[in-house]
């Protein structure tokens, strides 16, 4: 029997309606980013009182998600600031809220909580761009390669919006069904390389910020959903799609509990070199246990870089009838809090490239050392007559990347496509270019890890700022997506560099 129960009932009522709704289009600039200030990770240093002193002694993050309705609710936001450094909105910076209308974002509802948490010292974690709950109207009208150029379109806008602005977005939420496969969606039905397109159109859209895959029980290693999240992430990283880390929302529901594996299913993930997370924290009851047990997982294990609880108080809570957090509806802590900030502070690891506390131990006063200076003599060693190597310079030269198309994907009305950019000499190129000639009646829509010239006909392509420089013998790729009746390859595909 599956020890991992289904995800509780979700509310199926519409989609969410932004508070400070309304048809508008506009998209008002981010008033202000306050530097986050974090301390130092120090393991030796005195225990934190809060749970973010608690997470930072370790170099992790203790977040809270929340609606643009608590800005005026005094309770949680004196909680929040009190004890939380990584925020996130619980439904306005989702595809409904943010792109009501084709082509029209509404950032109001998102930019007020962003606002309000950074200019409190906090860092931010945007959810979601792609997911097949809460799509914008418009999207339920759309299919094929028109849906799948919606959705680039969207995670274009919102992250341009954004761009440089967050520490982590969930770039893909909950895509896999509970047998491990994916899950049936309009967006699954765009053909299945549309997680790759979204996190490579993502991080050609904001390279600065680390792109999640996040989904609802996953947390036990040997549950099948778990294993086919885990494989997509290996997949995408032996092929270098852009995945920085996956969020496990970490639900635990009346029938659900914390797996005694949870410590394996992120070390796991891990290993395979993302960050993982706990996103969505709430636990039935919030029982003390389960909540010391997740926490210490996460802490047992250097890339998970920190927990998010889903609300703040009981009465915050998407799942409130279960009590669920770690604050009852008076802001009192429970007892699940004390363990909580307990096992952040017993913390034995820190996430890996904090920067750590100095040394805080007296300099030594030992006398400096009195060891006479050696006096062997300087080698003798006569310098290599050998003849100055004749390389040419380590830049590139015309011609001297080859450039291979292949097809990804097609679907009536359009293609994907990938040209592998490679550099088979001995030296490094910096910069190249890419020519190739569309065939009739192709328009591309969207090009990732490539700067475009050009939509039709003769079109050129030249690295982005991230991926110009090819060392001797590698490859990098560039993905596009065409519209048009044929799928028929590019023909006259060339490189030059730089
Ligand atoms: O704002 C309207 C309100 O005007 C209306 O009167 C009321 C009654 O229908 O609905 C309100 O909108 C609700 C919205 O939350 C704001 O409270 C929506 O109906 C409701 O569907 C929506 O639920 C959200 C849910 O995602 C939707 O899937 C929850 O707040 C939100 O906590 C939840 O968050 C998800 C994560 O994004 C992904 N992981 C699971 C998590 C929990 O379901």
């Amino acid at each position: 029997m599956n020890d991992v129960p289904a995800q509780p009932k979700r509310r199926t009522r519409g989609a969410a309606r932004l508070l400070l709704g309304g048809a508008c289009a506009l998209a008002i600039t981010v008033s202000s980013m306050a530097l986050a200030t974090f301390a130092r990770a120090d393991l030796s240093g005195p225990p934190g009182a809060t749970l973010k002193a608690a997470a930072e002694r370790s170099g992790r993050y203790f977040g809270a998600a929340m609606g643009a309705d608590r800005l005026n609710d005094s309770g949680f936001l004196t909680i929040a600031n009190r004890e939380f450094d990584m925020m996130t909105a619980v439904n306005e910076m989702k595809p409904d809220a943010t792109e009501p209308n084709r082509g029209q974002f509404d950032f109001r509802a998102g930019d007020a909580i962003y606002n309000w948490a950074t200019q409190r010292g906090m860092r931010f974690r945007g959810h979601t761009l792609a997911w097949h709950a809460q799509q914008p109207r418009f999207w339920g009208s759309l299919s094929g390669s028109a849906l799948r150029t919606a959705m680039i379109e969207h995670i274009n806008g919102v992250m341009a919006h954004y761009k440089g602005k967050f520490a982590y977005w969930d770039v893909v939420n909950e895509a896999f069904a509970e047998n491990g496969s994916r899950r049936s969606s309009n967006l699954q039905s765009t053909g299945n390389d549309w997680i790759e397109v979204a996190f490579r159109t993502a991080h050609a859209a904001d390279p600065s910020v680390k792109l999640c895959y996040n989904d609802y029980n996953i947390e036990n290693w040997t549950y099948a959903k778990t294993q086919g999240v885990y494989n997509m992430i290996r997949d995408f990283k032996s092929r270098g799609v852009p995945v920085d880390c996956v969020g496990l929302q970490t639900h635990f529901t009346g029938g659900s509990s914390l797996p005694g594996n949870f410590q394996q299913t992120l070390s796991s993930f891990a290993a395979l070199g993302v960050d993982v997370a706990l996103t969505e924290a709430d636990v039935t009851n919030a029982s003390t246990s389960q909540y010391q047990g997740l926490t210490q997982a996460c802490m047992n294990v250097p890339r998970c870089v920190g927990i998010t609880t889903w609300g703040i108080r009981d009465s915050d809570s998407w799942r409130g009838s279960e009590n669920p957090l770690l604050f009852d509806r008076n802001s009192n802590p429970k007892a699940a809090y004390t363990a909580v900030l307990n096992a952040l502070n017993a913390a034995s690891t820190t996430v890996p490239g904090t920067p750590t506390a100095p040394p805080t131990t007296a300099p030594p006063t030992t006398a400096p050392p009195t060891t006479a200076p050696p006096t062997t003599a300087p080698p003798t060693t006569a310098p290599p007559t050998t003849a100055p190597p004749t390389t040419p310079p380590s830049t590139g030269q015309p011609g001297a990347c080859t450039a291979t198309y292949r097809m990804v994907n097609s679907w009536g009305g359009g293609f994907q496509g990938e040209v592998t950019v490679a550099n088979n000499g001995s030296t490094t190129l910096s910069g190249w270019t890419v020519r190739l000639t569309l065939a009739g009646g192709q328009t591309i829509a969207n090009v990732w890890n490539g700067i475009n010239t050009g939509t039709s006909g003769a079109v050129g392509v030249r690295n982005a700022e991230y991926n110009g420089s090819l060392g001797a013998n590698t490859s990098t790729t560039f993905g596009f997506l065409v519209n048009g009746s044929s799928s028929a390859a590019p023909g006259g595909l060339s490189c030059t560099s730089p």
